[in-house]
């Protein structure tokens, strides 16, 4: 057993939103955290990009590291706290800590996602601790919730919103009555969406996400390139206002779902009812609702990013670490994956679907889609005409179906599109329910 630590050394690896959360934390609430561990804590190195660069708190002199070796080979330095964000160099970065057999807290879900599953097998080889709470859903505790708090369910599906970018935008739309384009334009002038969005609005921060936390519920390994994957750009205003006249609304959701046949994995948008406490969830909030055998129905809310909330769950692993590492304890690593589920293909999903398709304004229309419906076995639970343009001639036709399977609805809206008399379809979402 390793020797007990009466005074752990910290290095921090990135400074920014986060690094600079953790170190303004350490630096201003010493007794609180060596209350929690039972000795103090204190920040011995900093590694940054920029040495020159004016940071948000006053960094004791003599911090800063050049490199990560600096960090890692500091024998001062017990603890090491990786908030560098990105693939490389973090995941190097991550793989020098660990080979060095230093423990590990990081909050990259792209590197937990894409590498986790590697680097967790190092850090066992290593015997040191890989944790990575904020690497998912900011302060939201989500990652313990499945490493530990759920263990013994057998968990049915979660459904969580955990992009708070996307979150805020499809608030704006549903609100505001705003298109895409204003309500991203909004989220960007007030910090919440990166001038180079892409990775938010077209779903890929989600996948990360859910990759994560499928891998943890299901004791699958589950890889970002698993998932389905569909953005918010194509949704609009008159979307969110048939939603709700349907008693939906709609959120980008990070879906696994466990059946029959296997694991479902997908992040897309959908219509959730709004009788769901997820559809309550705005603006910049994330929240995760988990279906578990024994717990029931449970949901965590919160702030899932930003410099505090994102410290709070790094520093919940960072006294985890130093707890063990202060008693003389082992590592606490997650189980290894178990055999796992097979991951069901898209066309094989059966779920409700909402379509909004643009048509001319003529009779024997709507029989014509019903037919190649129905030549599909996707059955019409609803089906609403809405604002005939007189000018344009065209009329458009907001239907809902009973759960199809996928592959049909597909073929079917293919077989649509290439009708006479229909002009465009304007929008597809499947429902959850
Ligand atoms: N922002 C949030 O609210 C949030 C929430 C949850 C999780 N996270 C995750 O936390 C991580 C960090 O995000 P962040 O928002 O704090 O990023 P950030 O503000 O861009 O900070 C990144 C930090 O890493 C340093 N850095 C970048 N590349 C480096 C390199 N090659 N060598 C050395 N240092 C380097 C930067 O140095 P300089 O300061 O000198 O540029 C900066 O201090 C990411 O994995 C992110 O996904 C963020």
């Amino acid at each position: 057993m390793a020797k007990a630590k009466d005074r752990l050394g910290i290095g921090l690896l990135g400074l920014g939103t986060v690094g600079g959360g953790v170190g303004q934390a350490l630096i201003q609430r010493p007794e609180h955290l060596a209350e929690q561990v039972g000795c103090p804590l204190v920040l011995r190195r900093a590694l940054v990009r920029d040495a020159g660069k004016r940071r948000s708190f006053d960094l004791p002199p003599g911090l800063l590291a050049r490199s990560v070796q600096e960090v890692v080979g500091d024998p001062d330095v017990d603890v090491v706290v990786e908030a560098v964000g990105g693939e490389q160099p973090a995941a190097s970065f991550l793989e020098i800590a660990l080979r060095a057999g230093k423990p590990v807290a990081t909050a990259n879900k792209e590197v937990m996602a894409k590498h986790g599953p590697r680097l967790l097998a190092l850090a066992r080889e290593r015997g040191c601790d890989l944790r990575f709470e904020a690497s998912v859903g900011g302060g939201l505790p989500v990652i313990a919730l499945f490493q530990r708090d759920l263990l013994a369910n057998r968990i049915a599906a979660f459904h969580a919103i955990i992009n708070g970018t996307t979150n805020y935008i499809l608030t704006r739309m549903d609100q505001e009555g705003l298109d895409f384009a204003a309500a991203l334009k909004q989220a960007q002038a007030l910090g919440y969406a990166e001038p180079n969005p892409a990775d938010d609005i077209e779903g890929t921060d989600a996948t990360y996400k859910l990759a994560i936390l499928a891998s943890l519920a299901f004791r699958t390994q589950v890889y970002p390139e698993d998932i389905h994957r569909e953005g918010i750009s194509r949704l609009t205003p008159r979307d969110f206002r048939y939603a709700r006249e349907l008693g939906y609304t709609i959120k980008l959701l990070a879906i696994a779902r466990a059946g029959q046949t296997g694991l479902q994995v997908r992040v897309h948008p959908a219509f959730i009812p709004q009788d769901w406490l997820l559809a309550k969830v705005d603006g910049v909030f994330n929240a995760l609702q988990v279906e578990g055998d024994l717990v029931g129905r449970l949901l965590v809310y919160g702030r899932g990013a930003g410099p505090q909330p994102t410290a709070s769950a790094l520093l919940a692993d960072v006294i985890e670490i130093a707890r063990r590492l202060h008693g003389g304890l082992p590592p606490s690593l997650p189980p290894l994956p178990g055999p796992g589920l097979p991951l069901v293909p898209m066309g094989d999903l059966e779920v409700r679907h909402y379509f909004r398709i643009s048509v001319a304004d003529r009779p024997g229309v709507l029989a014509q889609m019903a037919s190649i419906l129905g030549d599909r076995r996707i059955s019409i639970a609803s089906v609403i005409q809405k604002e005939a343009d007189p000018q344009a001639g065209t009329a458009e036709i907001v239907m809902m179906t009973h759960p199809a399977r996928e592959s049909a609805v597909q073929s079917a809206l293919a077989e649509l599109a290439r009708l006479e008399v229909v002009k465009e379809i304007g929008s597809w979402v499947r429902v959850e329910a």
